[in-house]
């Protein structure tokens, strides 16, 4: 049997450069890859009171569904608390002192939408982000990414100090966005269901 000589191997491996090789096929879909994963440019505008009654629903239904599943309440009574809780806070709808709404567009493309809180504490300004959603059909496509950087950047702006959130045990893709971009987990809460 005939063993190839070095020469004639190193002859027959991929040169990367062509889509005719592994290695070609492989550029060329990194490419692709990359070019799917383009950071969107998003803007955050101050909401509108109609887009402010839409977030308000929509708001108030998603947090009465994932307290009935945290803290164990019947729907009807998670429905009760998530009203009374965003009337308490929002008490004065997009006119609450210390409280930010935002639409975050793509050039005229409403894709999602965040609430923030801002509040003096002894080292500085602190955060809390209450309600952030990127629109159904357009999550996984960088939009949650790119809202959280403008985020952070009008934190920064106003010389926020940190910014800090709940995520709720089911809301994995939240939990993956936002340990890759750098938050810690501050307090885990557990249940074991007998
Ligand atoms: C969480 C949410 C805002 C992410 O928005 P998105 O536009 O889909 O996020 P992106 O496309 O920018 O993805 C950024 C990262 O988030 C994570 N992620 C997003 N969706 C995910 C999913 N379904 N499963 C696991 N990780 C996910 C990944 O780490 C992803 O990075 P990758 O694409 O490099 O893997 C969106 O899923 C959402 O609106 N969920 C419902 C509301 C919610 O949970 N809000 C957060 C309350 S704290």
């Amino acid at each position: 049997m005939r063993t190839p000589s070095i020469k004639g191997r190193r002859k027959r491996r991929p040169c990367g450069a062509c889509p005719r090789c592994a290695a070609g096929r492989a550029a060329v879909l990194m490419q692709r890859l990359n070019y799917s994963r383009r950071v969107p440019e998003v803007r955050l505008e101050p909401m509108t009171e109609d887009e402010y009654a839409e977030f308000r629903k929509r708001s108030e239904q998603n947090y009465a569904t994932r307290i009935a599943a945290a803290r164990a309440l019947p729907l009807p009574e998670a429905r009760r608390t998530a009203t009374d809780e965003h009337q308490a806070l929002l008490s004065a709808g997009l006119r609450t002192p210390g409280h930010y709404l935002w639409t975050a567009f793509e050039v005229d493309q409403p894709v999602g939408h965040l609430w923030l809180h801002v509040e003096a504490k002894s080292d500085g300004l602190h955060a809390f982000g209450y309600d952030f959603e990127v629109r159904p059909e357009l999550r996984r496509r960088g939009y949650g990414r790119a809202i959280t950087a403008a985020a952070e950047q009008k934190c920064r702006e106003m010389s926020v100090v940190a910014i800090g959130l709940t995520v709720f045990g089911p809301d994995k893709a939240a939990q993956s966005l936002y340990e890759d971009l750098g938050f810690e987990t501050t307090v885990l809460q557990m249940r074991k269901r007998l």
